[in-house]
C-alpha cells in the first residue's frame, strides 16, 4: 500500500493574512493542498486564516515573512524548511503563489522615489529573490522557473508568475 503521506501536497501563499492571499490560500486548502500562508504585520489574522485551513482537513502554518527585505530570505528559507518536515511527506511545495504586495494610491506626479522603491522591492526584486531562494523546495522548481524565465522574455507580465 502507499504511504498516503507521500501524496500530500503543500503550496505556499505569501501574503495570505488576507485579501487575495487568504481566498487562495483557503481556496488551495478547499482544492486538497496543506497550505503554508505568510503574514507581514498581521499575525493574529494570519493565525485564524491557519485555522480556518485546519478545519477543512489540510496542515497550515503561519510564518512572517517581508517580502521587501531579501537578507531576511536565508532565515525564512530555514524556518519554511522546519515547517515542511513537520508536516511530514515529502517536505516539498507543489505551488507558490506570490502574491504579498501594497497599493500605490498615487499620481506618477505625487509618486516619491522612495515610494517607488518600495513597489519594486515587493513586486519586483522581493517575487524575483524569493522564488530564487526557494528553487530548491519546490518540486520541479528548476523545470518550472525555467519556464518561467522563458515566457518571462516574451510576455513581461508573466515573469511573475510561479504556479
Ligand atoms: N485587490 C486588487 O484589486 C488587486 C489588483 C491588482 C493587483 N493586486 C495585487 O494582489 C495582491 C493581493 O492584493 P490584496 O488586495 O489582497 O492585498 P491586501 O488585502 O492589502 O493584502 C496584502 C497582503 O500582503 C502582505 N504584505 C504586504 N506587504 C508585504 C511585505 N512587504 N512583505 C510581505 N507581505 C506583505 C500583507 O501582510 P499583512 O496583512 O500581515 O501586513 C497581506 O497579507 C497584492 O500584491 C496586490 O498588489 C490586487
Amino acid at each position: 500500500m502507499s504511504d498516503p503521506t507521500k501524496t500530500r501536497k503543500t503550496v505556499l501563499v505569501t501574503g495570505g493574512s488576507r485579501g487575495l492571499g487568504r481566498h487562495t490560500a483557503l481556496a488551495a486548502a478547499q482544492s486538497g493542498f496543506d497550505v503554508v500562508i505568510t503574514y507581514r504585520s498581521q499575525r493574529e489574522a494570519a493565525e485564524a486564516v491557519s485555522s480556518q485551513i485546519e478545519a477543512l482537513g489540510r496542515k497550515a502554518a503561519a510564518l512572517s515573512l517581508d517580502t521587501s527585505d531579501v537578507a531576511s530570505f536565508d532565515d525564512f528559507a530555514t524556518r519554511l524548511k522546519h515547517q515542511l518536515r513537520a508536516f511530514g511527506g515529502t517536505a516539498k511545495l507543489h505551488g507558490l503563489v506570490n502574491n504579498a504586495g501594497i497599493g500605490l494610491d498615487a499620481s506618477i506626479e505625487n509618486t516619491s522615489e522612495e515610494m517607488f522603491d518600495q513597489l519594486v522591492n515587493i513586486h519586483f526584486k522581493g517575487v524575483f529573490f524569493l522564488t530564487q531562494k526557494l528553487l530548491s523546495l519546490i518540486e520541479d522548481g528548476r523545470k518550472d522557473c525555467e519556464h518561467l524565465q522563458r515566457s518571462g522574455t516574451r510576455h513581461p507580465s508573466r515573469l511573475l508568475r510561479v504556479r
